[in-house]
This record gives C-alpha cells, structure tokens and sequence, in this order.
C-alpha cells in the first residue's frame, strides 16, 4: 500500500514496545506517547516545502539560507486518546493550530457519530495532521476524514502509534488520498476490536482511567 508508511527507526520502535507493555505506568505511557509522538512528526513534515531566505549570519557574511514556506499546518487529535500526542507533535510544529474533533459509536448502528467539533476557521487552506494512538477499526477515523473534507481540507494525513491491518484497508478504500504514518503494523482485531498485541485501551492507559 503506497500511502502507508510504517517507521522502522530503532527509537520509535524501542518506545513503543515500552509502551504496549503492561507494566508502564500512567506517567510512563503519556511520556512515551509523546516521545513518539514527536519523532513521527519529525518524519510526517519531511515533504514541507522550502523557501530561500536571505540572512546575515554571525560572522556578518550575507547567505540565502532554507526556511519552511508560509504552508500553514493544523493538528487534529481525535478525543480523548488523541490528546496523548498533541505535546509531543507541537514540541516539532510549534506554530501549527490545533483542532478537535469528538466521536462516540452508536451502539445500535455502529456508526460514528460527532459529538464536539471544533476547527480552526481558516483548516481549508492547512494542511490536517490527524492524531490518533490506535487504527483499529478505521470507523472513526474515516469519519474524522470526513469531516474534515466536508470542511474543505485537500491534504490530510493520519499519524497512529499502531494500527490493525484491517482498519488501514477500511481507510485506503475509503480515502486512497489520505497518506497513514504508524509507528507499528500489529496483527489483526479481536472480536472487542482490540488490536493484538496492541496494548490496551489507549485512553485508558494515558489518563488512568482504569
Ligand atoms: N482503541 C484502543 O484504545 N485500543 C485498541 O486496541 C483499539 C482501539
């Protein structure tokens, strides 16, 4: 699949093994999301575009050097869990805003239904960074898509600390324009939904909810 990329940098992949495992505490696990976090945002923002810029360095001599062009970024966590890794992203993009979006499952049909949804007025012209710990299903975040295409957003992606293999072919059918960027590819879905190995319930284990 083109439009997933699954890093393989030796830190992320340290942090997250400490983060599935069942013996990191509340205080561990939101670190690590962080950590994470911050360095897959490191790699997301690798394709911004450059723009010379004229300068005159320490030394007084005048140099055309690189900064990032005026492209303006929007972060999007998907709550609650979502919220684990806003930190760590803006500590890369300070500058970026932040939007939100809440989603419940309708018991009877299974569907995503918005309950909070608050985006930046100008979020058609950024570019959408959607944040989410766990792909599992895809339901909420092909919903969370969604929304923000019918607000008019062209050029979004999904940062996911793990995702399920079933989940990412519900969101490539769905939306083959969308890049995703994980952390870790795991094997399937129990029958709860649950990634496996996975680690848990992702908002559980960020705000000690359990
Ligand atoms: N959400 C979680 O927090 N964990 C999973 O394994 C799946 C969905």
């Amino acid at each position: 699949m083109s439009n997933v990329t699954v890093f393989d940098h030796p830190l992320i992949q340290h942090k997250i093994t400490m983060l599935r495992d069942e013996n990191t505490t509340v205080k561990e696990f939101r670190e690590l999301a962080s950590e994470i976090a911050m360095l897959m945002a490191y790699e997301v923002t690798r394709d911004l575009e450059l723009e010379d810029e004229k300068i005159v360095t320490g030394t007084g001599t005048e140099m055309v050097g690189k900064k990032i062009s005026g492209k303006k970024l929007c972060i999007v966590p998907i709550l609650r869990a979502g919220l684990g890794m806003v930190d760590g992203f803006l500590s890369i993009v300070p500058n970026a805003k932040v939007g939100h979006i809440g989603l419940y499952r309708d018991p009877e049909t299974l569907e995503a239904v918005q309950y909070y949804n608050k985006l930046p007025q100008d979020v058609s012209e950024r570019t959408l960074y959607l944040l989410d710990p766990m792909l599992a299903t895809g339901v909420s975040l092909n919903a969370s898509i969604q929304i923000l295409k019918d607000a008019g957003c062209k050029n979004i992606k999904s940062v996911n600390l793990i995702a399920a293999p079933e989940g990412i072919e519900e969101v490539t059918k769905a939306h083959p324009d969308v890049n995703i960027f994980v952390a870790a590819l795991d094997s399937h879905l129990n029958e709860h939904a649950y990634i496996i190995p996975g680690l848990g319930d992702a908002g559980d284990r960020l705000f000690g909810t359990k």
